[in-house]
């Protein structure tokens, strides 16, 4: 599929120190729009940043039709850059795209576009430890009638910004017994844009309340752990790493999530998907077997967790003494930044 391209006259880049950036407030030169017409996809392009112009009776704003991708690139010291698992978001992002009824997108557009836009404007990723460029993949429904039908259009785009460091300090978890992120039959698997909608008045209630984040208990019994706000979550009991089974549906398989998997496992840890109910988390707690607990996903890495409030008890922890976690970190970033060998195969070079 042929992409066409039209550069940029001007780079906003200019005087932006790469090194020290907010999360998703500057976007690079360029971005990828596509769309899908007549049960198929055209005008691939690849074109300068700009806002776009969409009808008032766009069906993704009235009905939701809408999914998204986080992804992460790296650029080495050499100067060469590299995407983190991208076929891994790409087949998450069709498994998303299924079941909200909206059409499968192509590898030669998802990851070929992707590649041509990120080597465009790859002067904007930064070359710093713990920087990145974070790729936001997303389609949305473009039909302008209004009515419950799935859309006969959409579209797909892709827009990158530079960032640094996200979430760096470690959080404090509200463990919610009342709201729901998610029930078995949902749509918690998939990256819907409703799913963080209705997520942001249970969140804000935890702030409240002086949390930064809520740790989402199951829809039927509020007994068994699910995703700690917009991550997965690892609790680490003895030498034994337990996180939440995707079995359900209700949880999103988290890129981040599998790679933790396979780097606590080289490390020596016995790594566990199941069911884990916040009773148990508790008595590990006061038994001094629970070691660590934190949260997987691509924006954050790893997301230390000092205190998990459940009910009446506050469970405190020194992250400072935690040794884990933070090798997890080292070792996923050094390969991330080219700094260990990539025995995964990992990296995706551009
Ligand atoms: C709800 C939710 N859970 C988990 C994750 C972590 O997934 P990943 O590691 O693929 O970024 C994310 C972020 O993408 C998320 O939005």
């Amino acid at each position: 599929m042929d992409i066409l391209v039209t550069k940029s006259e001007t780079s906003k880049l200019g005087s932006l120190d790469l090194g020290n950036v907010p999360f998703g407030k500057n976007f690079t030169d360029h971005m990828l729009v596509a769309d899908y017409e007549d049960g198929e996809w055209k005008n691939v392009e690849i074109k300068p940043y700009a806002p776009i112009s969409i009808s008032p009776a766009n069906a993704a704003i009235h009905y939701g039709q809408s999914i998204f991708e986080g992804i992460k690139a790296f650029r080495h010291e050499n100067g060469n850059a590299f995407i983190f698992r991208p076929y891994d978001n790409f087949k998450r992002f069709n498994i998303s795209a299924e079941r909200m009824q909206m059409p499968q997108v192509p590898a030669e557009i998802f990851i070929e576009g992707m590649r041509q836009l990120i080597a465009l404007d790859k002067e904007w990723i930064p070359v710093k430890h713990d920087h990145s460029l974070y790729i936001r993949p997303f389609m949305f429904a473009n039909d302008d009638v209004i009515g419950v039908k799935p859309s006969d259009k959409y579209k797909f785009m892709i827009i990158l910004c530079p960032t640094g460091p996200y979430y760096a300090v470690p959080m404090k978890i509200y463990v919610e017994e009342h709201y729901v992120r998610a029930v078995p039959g949902g749509v918690g698997y998939a990256k819907a844009a409703g799913n963080y909608g209705s997520s942001m008045y249970p969140t804000n209630e935890a702030k409240k309340k002086g949390y930064d984040q809520v740790l989402w208990t199951d829809a039927i019994e509020h007994k068994y752990l699910q995703e700690f706000g917009m991550m997965n979550g690892f609790v680490i009991i003895g030498n034994t790493a337990i996180t939440p089974d995707l079995g359900e549906g209700t949880i999103l398989a988290g890129v981040t999530r599998n790679s933790v998997m396979v780097i606590l496992q080289e490390m020596g840890l016995k790594v566990e998907e199941r069911h884990i109910s916040i009773d148990e988390v508790v008595e590990a707690y006061k038994s001094g077997e629970l070691k660590e607990v934190f949260g997987t996903g691509t924006a954050a890495t790893i997301s230390m967790i000092k205190e998990l409030r459940y009910k009446e008890l506050s469970m405190l922890f020194d992250t400072d003494k935690w040794t884990i976690s933070p090798e997890v970190k080292r070792r996923l970033t050094a390969i991330r930044e080219g700094k260990e060998a990539d025995v995964h195969e990992w990296m995706y070079k551009i």
